[in-house]
């Protein structure tokens, strides 16, 4: 048995999570758009019932409407580069594509439960207006036996936190493997909290798109 002062362990990160976030930049006129577009919805449409508390959900078909056609093509392409270079995705034999584009607009007080986007493989969030910094989107460590027991801690750090917080800001664009729980913290100021959401599945010459049974 080593009784060396200089031992040193080496540290493997094992089943990390990935989320990769952005800025768009040079993206006002679409913004604006996409912004006038939500509001004539909001004020046309009921809100579907998803894991919105108070806000209202738009239909899921957005990704069809010509105001959010750039930012389906953007996100695709992101996932066909950034991430498939990190995840090693097969863009070879499967296209990816948008399953479903929603806006989340939420009023004072307005939240999102925690929830997964199930049937899909990758998720999305690009925040069109965000007044109220609470409003904060928060992931949840899925990995339940982590919470059996938690050493004492100076501070936390990314091992041991079990949920990670991203402030909402306009033009910010996060994107994170579907199945991860996330929820919505309520919106405290008197501004509507504004977001476009959508899912990202695939499909190839001999696979149909994988059935959606439902989303948030
Ligand atoms: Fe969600």
């Amino acid at each position: 048995m080593s009784n060396r002062s200089d031992l040193k362990m080496r540290l493997e990160c094992l089943f990390p999570t990935p989320v990769w976030r952005t800025r768009l930049t040079g993206f006002e006129r679409e913004n604006a758009r996409m912004l006038r577009e939500v509001e004539t919805l909001y004020g046309a449409e009921p809100a579907l019932e998803r894991s919105n508390v108070l806000g209202w959900h738009s239909r899921d078909d957005l990704q069809c409407r010509p105001a959010f056609a750039p930012l389906a093509r953007l996100a695709l392409r992101l996932i066909e580069t950034e991430v498939a270079s990190v995840l090693k995705l097969d863009t070879k034999q499967h296209r990816f594509v948008i399953a479903s584009m929603w806006a989340v607009r939420n009023q004072k007080f307005a939240y999102n439960f925690v929830h997964r986007h199930p049937d899909c493989f990758f998720s999305g969030v690009y925040y069109l207006q965000s007044p109220d910094p609470s409003a904060a989107l928060n992931f949840h460590d899925p990995r339940a036996d982590v919470r059996m027991l938690r050493p004492p801690l100076r501070e936390e750090t990314p091992y041991t936190q079990h949920i990670r917080s991203y402030q909402p800001e306009a033009g910010a664009l996060v994107v994170f493997p579907s199945w991860l729980p996330h929820d919505v913290s309520p919106n405290l100021s008197d501004s509507p909290r504004i977001a476009v959401s959508f899912d990202i599945t695939s499909v190839s010459p001999t696979r149909r798109p994988v059935k959606r049974h439902r989303k948030s």
